[in-house]
């Protein structure tokens, strides 16, 4: 597996490989509908765009050496409160769930979030994924819920996840 920091050619793939992810991941806990809606939103080309111009927001993708393929990415951004990193994204496609590339990615942020000087990484996590237990397997725990209204009539019926470094 390896990682390598996107730059704006590489929208197009994030796009893709978000709607891949999105469709599995996100069938039966949101509607089809609601996956239409934040895809539109949350990876148009100028959201996407936003992110790669802010210096604390960094989108890797994750490749499978193995095949030469690009299976999915993460996005997070440094500085999101004090001395905390934000993992707003991880998706892999379906087919390259279960092999490590999640678990790598984290270790992966782990380094990159130390390097930066903050001390702590949240997330937000649906309430109904499953991915909750991937990340307390990774020493993250839930410090708090959320309902978000995010417009459209839909809402993020989200977890909180913190992991905090020790020091
Ligand atoms: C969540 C995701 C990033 C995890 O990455 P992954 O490569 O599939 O997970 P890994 O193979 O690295 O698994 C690491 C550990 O987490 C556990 N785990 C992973 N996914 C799990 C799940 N859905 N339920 C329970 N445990 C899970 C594994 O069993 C493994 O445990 P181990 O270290 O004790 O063997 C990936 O499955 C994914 O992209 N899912 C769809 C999109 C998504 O939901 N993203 C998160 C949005 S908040």
């Amino acid at each position: 597996m390896k990682l390598t920091e996107a730059t704006e050619k590489d929208i197009p793939l994030i796009q893709d490989l978000a709607r891949r992810s999105w469709e599995s991941a996100y069938a039966g806990i949101i509607s089809r509908e609601q996956i239409e809606y934040m895809l539109e939103n949350m990876y148009s080309e100028e959201e996407i765009s936003n992110h790669l111009q802010n210096p604390d927001y960094h989108y890797y993708l994750i490749s499978d050496e193995g095949n030469n393929s690009f299976e999915g990415f993460i996005g997070y951004e440094n500085n999101y409160e004090t001395g905390t990193t934000k993992l707003h994204r991880i998706y892999l496609v379906p087919e390259s769930k279960g092999k490590g590339f999640g678990k790598e990615a984290l270790s992966f942020l782990k380094d990159k979030v130390f390097e930066s000087g903050n001390n702590r990484i949240i997330l937000n996590v649906n309430k109904e994924n499953s991915a909750k237990k991937f990340y307390e397997s990774q020493g993250y725990r839930v410090y708090n819920e959320v309902v978000l209204d995010i417009g459209g009539n839909f809402v993020m019926d989200d977890y909180l996840m913190e992991y905090v470094f020790h020091k």
